[in-house]
């Protein structure tokens, strides 16, 4: 599957745009703040419904308008379909794949597959436990709706499960009614579970080929789940932390405190290892997203790169670049050194000024 084209209507700082993507390499280049990740943005929403930062639909308008479209134009085995995505201020937005309206925002899902690579997401190992955790959700939804589904109404009890532990304090009566949530929340995290475990077990075996050749062959890599609650015993340790729970005014059991552990030689590098290991296998773990994607959907996904060249020094670069392979790619940077100093080929060069983008055809190096 290749992204075609995009067009915009009064979404963030472009009043029109339209955009057309090689399938190969497209690069948008420019200075800071004038629409680069705009554009990543608005593709992530074409593929999940979602912007990739949580911005809710109303700042994503155009500044003083009511509502925004999107459009984006995708080909898959010699077949164009078309993505409508109309942004209002204030009720839900309206999806339609070839001018058919979707029921749902979620049956979009699986149309497009993204894998979006940040700066931030060089931080993954070194940060904390919700990161990781992201990570894994934000490619389990795009991979599985039934995921999604779980994730979401797990999401949906735990936030009023934890109203009610409040509650309870004021009204202890109200603790009878917890069971009615508990089982609830044990249905849909053990679905949670079983897939994050899985999961990693799928990232765990690309991983450890990316990140031996990454660390020039001296380096071992281990993906481990490390859930929060044990799968078997999932109900009975919610149970038995009531008390707990009931003092701490929250839910202190379960998938929504889950984390996933990296090993390299057997040392946990997220407490203990230097900051180039983290970001070797960081950079490791985006490689194997794609890999993964691809395996799992049959399919090639799109990648977005923000920003994240000028992060990497030139051997990463380099790698990275060499990855990418079939992948239709899209990236964003200020300048174009980068792939002139890696001889790397572009195959389309746009430069974004406030809002506007311009296609180049000059040589690069002249830019
Ligand atoms: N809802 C919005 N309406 C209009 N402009 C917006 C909106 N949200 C963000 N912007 C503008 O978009 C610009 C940032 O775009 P961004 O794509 O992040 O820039 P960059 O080129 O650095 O990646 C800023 O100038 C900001 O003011
Ligand atoms: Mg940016």
């Amino acid at each position: 599957m290749i992204i075609k084209s995009l067009e915009l209507t009064d979404y963030r700082n472009y009043d029109e745009l339209s955009i057309s993507f090689d399938e190969g390499t497209t690069v948008l280049f420019g200075d800071n703040a004038q629409g680069k990740t705009n554009i990543l943005e608005a593709l992530y929403l074409s593929a999940t419904t979602k912007s990739h930062k949580g911005t809710k639909d109303r700042d994503i308008i155009g500044f003083g308008k009511n509502e925004s479209h999107i459009r984006t134009y995708i080909e898959k085995e010699g077949i164009e379909t078309k993505i409508d995505m109309h942004l209002r201020a204030d009720r839900s937005k309206v999806i339609a794949v070839d001018e058919t309206k979707l029921k749902k925002a979620a049956e979009l899902l699986g149309i497009i597959n993204i894998v979006f690579f940040s700066p931030e997401d060089l931080s993954i190992i070194k940060n904390g436990p919700a990161e990781r955790r992201r990570f894994a959700d934000m490619e389990l939804c795009q991979l599985d709706k039934f995921y999604l589904y779980n994730l979401n109404n797990y999401n949906k009890i735990i936030s009023q499960r934890n109203k009610l532990l409040k509650d309870i304090s004021l009204e202890p009566g109200l603790r009878e009614t917890l069971s009615i949530w508990d089982t609830q929340l044990v249905s849909y995290g053990s679905k949670i579970m079983e897939r994050r475990k899985a999961f990693a077990d799928q990232i765990g075996d690309i991983i450890r080929i990316y990140h031996e050749k990454l660390s020039g062959g001296k380096e071992k890599i281990e993906v481990r789940y490390e859930p929060n609650a044990d799968l078997d015993n999932y109900a009975d340790q919610l149970a038995s932390s009531r008390q707990k729970d009931i003092s701490a005014k929250m839910t202190t059991v379960g998938p929504h405190r889950d984390d996933f552990s990296f090993e390299v030689n057997g040392i946990d590098i997220r407490k203990f290892g230097s900051q180039g290991q983290q970001r070797t296998a960081a950079l490791s773990l985006k490689l194997s997203e794609i890999e993964l994607v691809k395996k799992l959907t049959n399919d090639t996904p799109v990648l977005l790169l923000d920003d994240v060249l000028s992060e990497l020094d030139s051997s990463r670069q380099n790698y990275l670049l060499d990855c990418i392979g079939d992948v239709q790619t899209v990236i964003t940077c200020t300048g174009l050194d980068d792939f002139v100093k890696n001889n790397f080929k572009i195959n389309r060069t746009y430069q974004i000024t406030n809002g506007k983008a311009d296609l180049k055809t000059e040589d690069l190096c002249q830019i």
